[in-house]
């Protein structure tokens, strides 16, 4: 029977939590032992109590939360302090950062058995596991919203006794399932959408919600896409063709909503300086990639300021903005993913190195790295 902990997140602005009444009770019928800490489930308006009454039982602090926990399931990675608390030879599931967390050896050295849900692949089968795109459908609804807040006009067209208000053009860069959520968020508040990608893949997609693809002209038949569906770094020639369209639509556009994100590297710019001069007064820009550098080098982490006229709103992890949805999706993901380790009669623990979604996701194992691109610095 796994002992399974959940702790309370305590990263800054960390409002999610990695179990939920819902799963807890799942955990519990498969079997298994669940200890929550007190205060686990506040941000996303989940009390102990419902914990409590679900199945698990509570912990007042981490220390003794993790003390003798088998598996330990998260939101944020395990940081230094809990990584010391936390028992040799544990199982920890979590996002992991996998590009820029500098624990990551550390977690090995520890002895850890460590996975990875941002490196779930993006498989049929893995869908219901699939973390990156459950946080990233609430990120891209949520980016709208934060937009609209910043935006001093409607967003649909009304017609009134005091006159005619047009509706928003919104641009949507990056039509992955962020940008596709964005979309379809942006269609149903009444407003006129375009959307860019490198993949050609996402041009029915984009249609499909109703707004334009606006496509780069291509000499040659470069793929966009790498093998695993995600895009790839753009030659020069492209990235100048694009930058000359995007400055193009981007001056008639009310709102840009940005989500271009290439794995492991920076993310890359698409809306310079130059291209911002041209927007027109009381537009915003919502970056999405603020956390990976940022597609607009005026947007900054955590900080909505405006110049010239434009609003730049640089929210990072959008997802804990709404935390009780966040929460019951991640943890329903995580539940998904546990189920492939959990024996089904008696809750007890088995890891099947062949399965090729624990192969994609684990990180370390028995004191060896998994990985080891990732410590040199890239994937
Ligand atoms: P992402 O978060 O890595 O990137 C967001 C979007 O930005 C992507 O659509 C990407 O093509 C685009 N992008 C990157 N560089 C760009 C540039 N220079 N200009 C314009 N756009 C640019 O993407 P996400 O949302 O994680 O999706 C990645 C892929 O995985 C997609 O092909 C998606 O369809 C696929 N996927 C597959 C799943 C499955 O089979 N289970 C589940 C979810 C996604």
């Amino acid at each position: 029977m796994a002992r399974i902990a959940i702790p309370a997140e305590t990263a800054a602005n960390e409002t999610r939590v990695a179990a939920t009444p819902e799963t807890v009770k799942k955990y519990v019928a498969l079997g298994c032992d669940v200890v929550v800490q007190r205060g686990a489930g506040a941000g996303a308006f989940i009390t102990d109590e419902a914990f409590e009454e679900a199945g698990s039982t509570l912990a007042d602090d981490f220390s003794s939360l993790v003390k003798s926990a088998e598996v330990v399931l998260k939101i944020q990675p395990l940081n230094q302090e809990e990584m010391k608390l936390v028992g040799k030879g544990a199982v920890i599931a979590s996002l992991q950062a996998p590009f820029t967390n500098p624990l990551l050896a550390d977690y090995n050295k520890q002895g850890f058995t460590s996975f990875c849900m941002e490196m779930i692949p993006r498989t049929s089968r893995a869908q219901s596991m699939d973390v990156l795109s459950s946080q990233a459908n609430i990120a891209g609804y949520k980016a709208v919203l934060l937009a609209l807040e910043h935006y001093q006009r409607f967003m649909p067209m009304l017609m009134t006794a005091a006159g005619t208000v047009q509706s928003a053009k919104v641009l949507i860069m990056g039509a992955g399932v962020a940008g596709l959520q964005a979309i379809a968020t942006a269609r149903r508040l009444g407003a006129m959408v375009e959307a860019f990608d490198v993949r050609a893949a996402a041009k029915e997609q984009v249609e499909s919600l109703g707004a334009k693809f606006v496509e780069v002209p291509q000499d040659d038949d470069a793929d966009a896409e790498d093998a695993g569906g995600y895009a790839k770094e753009m030659s020069d020639e492209y990235k100048q063709k694009q930058a000359e369209l995007i400055a193009e639509h981007a001056a008639k556009a009310d709102i840009i909503i940005t989500t271009a994100l290439i794995p492991g590297r920076p993310a890359p710019v698409l809306i310079t300086e130059d291209t911002v001069a041209k927007m027109k007064q009381g537009s915003v820009i919502v970056d999405m990639a603020v956390e990976a550098g940022g597609n607009c080098p005026l947007s900054e982490k955590d900080a909505v300021w405006t110049k010239d006229g434009v609003t730049f709103v640089g929210v990072s992890n959008i997802p804990a903005t709404l935390a009780t949805d966040a929460s019951a999706l991640y943890a329903k993901n995580m539940l998904n993913f546990m189920s492939l380790m959990l024996d089904k009669e008696t809750g007890a623990l088995n890891i099947d190195r062949e399965d090729d979604i624990i192969q994609g996701s684990l990180l370390c194992m028995d004191g060896e790295f998994l990985k080891p691109d990732l410590l040199k610095g890239g994937a």
